[in-house]
């Protein structure tokens, strides 16, 4: 397992551009699941995520092919059953059985388990599939689903946490193409819903108040080929705002949707982070110390999940208490044991995470948990004097496109290590 070696302290400087945005595509990629004709999605980031996508539509019997950031996927004879396997591996997978109903009227998808930030139930999907006329069974860890013809109705996918971002993917790809009308209610309206719903669009489906929390999706007999662009990865241009911040440095970030993350923005300016919008760039400096923020976390658009870990790194560099609220997943602070390592002062208390900040923070080894806790400790070490080894960054590689590469760009002093 490769591991990051870093030495921190090095403030970063320059120009970084975003890439596609990961949790855009993969639902898109799936989306070719849809028609017979081809479909070419670019802007697409190479990352194990996608690599794992493109190998379940493989599996599924889809043509594929990557080349510098283009897909093209031809999904004219496909089976309704993939790797379970590689389903099993790869939790955005689930998104591939609104489509394989809406073509084959059935589909067996391995029901996704548990995973560190927390429970990750797929009820809410399950639910709006079954609004739609399909009967679903659950059985040894796999969700056998059928229907004769999806038929349009009206759903509510709001849950305890807010509405779902890959359950209004899946319902509106079923619903896209089925019988009649189906009304969304509480969709989930982050903007990779948007810009799933944009990608359906072009490709023949009838779909009204994209962005709002109410769809309106009037099924169609067919849906034909695309040339699609992914939206930027606003989680990796926040990722890249709270390094620059967190190391004092002055960066410019091209190619990001700054509109996607104002909620983020927000916050920076509120710790003192200078942001300087100017031709389609931010420039990011931090003129004077830090100062402590508090946030919570919530569907969009408030202040992402996906952020929560990243922005406490950078804020435990504040002198004074921040609380960081958690209320998207419930377990969703494995990097702070890992930061504490690095002398945060981070207490736990419920969804609250209470940040005594401004001790600095020292290099250590550390233990990569999950996607965004692997960012978090990334910027840990890119602050921190001293020499920080990041372990497992297998993590990093599912949704972060040559990270190393892209920091060195802005002087960071970072390498992979292979193997441990
Ligand atoms: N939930 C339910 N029932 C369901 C589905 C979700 O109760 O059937 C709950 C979840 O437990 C959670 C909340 O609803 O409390 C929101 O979950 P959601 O379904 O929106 O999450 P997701 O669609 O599985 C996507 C992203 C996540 C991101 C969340 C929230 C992809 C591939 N994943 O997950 O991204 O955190 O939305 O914005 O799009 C990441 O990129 O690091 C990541 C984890």
């Amino acid at each position: 397992m490769d591991s990051f070696l870093i030495e921190g302290g090095v403030p970063l400087r320059g120009d970084v551009i975003i890439g596609g945005s990961k949790n855009a595509v993969l639902p898109i990629l799936a989306a070719a699941l849809l028609t017979k004709d081809p479909c070419t999605i670019r802007r697409v980031p190479d990352l194990s995520d996608v690599r794992f996508m493109l190998e379940i539509l493989k599996s599924l019997g889809a043509e594929t092919r990557f080349e510098d950031g283009t897909v093209t996927i031809r999904a004219a004879k496909v089976k309704g059953f993939g790797d379970y396997e590689l389903i099993r591996k790869m939790r955005g997978s689930i998104c591939i059985l609104g489509p394989l109903l809406a073509r084959f009227g059935q589909a067996r998808v391995s029901l996704p388990g548990g995973c560190v930030i927390g429970t990750r139930p797929i009820d809410l999907h399950l639910k709006g599939l079954a609004a739609l006329k399909t009967k679903i069974k659950i059985e040894n860890g796999y969700i056998d689903a059928r229907v004769r013809r999806l038929t349009g109705s009206t759903v509510f996918l709001g849950g305890r946490a807010g509405p779902t971002v890959l359950g209004t993917a899946n319902v509106m790809m079923a619903a896209s193409l089925a019988k009649g009308i189906t009304v969304i209610e509480s969709a989930a309206c982050e903007p990779e819903v948007s810009d799933l719903a944009q990608c359906l669009v072009s490709m023949g489906a009838r779909i009204h108040g994209i962005g709002s929390p109410t769809l309106t999706i009037t099924g169609v007999e067919e849906l034909h080929g695309t040339d699609y662009e992914v939206i930027p990865d606003r989680i990796e241009a926040c990722t890249f705002i709270c390094a620059a911040a967190a190391t004092r440095g002055d960066v410019i970030i091209h190619g990001s949707r700054p509109e996607h993350f104002a909620a983020v923005l927000d916050k920076l300016i509120e710790a003192g982070v200078r942001i300087e919008r100017k031709a389609g760039t931010l420039r990011v400096t931090r003129p004077g110390r830090l100062k402590p923020t508090d946030i919570t976390t919530m569907p969009y658009a408030g202040f992402p999940t996906d952020v929560q870990a990243q922005f406490m790194a950078l804020i435990s560099l504040a002198p004074g208490t921040s609380v960081i609220t958690e209320r998207i997943f419930e377990s969703r602070f494995m990097h702070v044991a890992e930061l504490m390592r690095m002398g945060a002062d981070v207490a736990i208390e419920g969804p609250n995470a209470i940040v005594k900040g401004g001790r600095g923070l020292s290099a250590a080894p550390v233990m990569a948990s999950d996607l965004r806790a692997s960012a978090a400790l990334v910027i840990g070490g890119l602050a921190a004097r001293g020499k920080t080894q990041v372990h497992r960054i297998y993590h990093l590689d599912r949704g972060y496109e040559r990270m190393e590469e892209k920091l060195r760009g802005l002087g960071a002093r970072i390498s992979r290590v292979a193997g441990e």
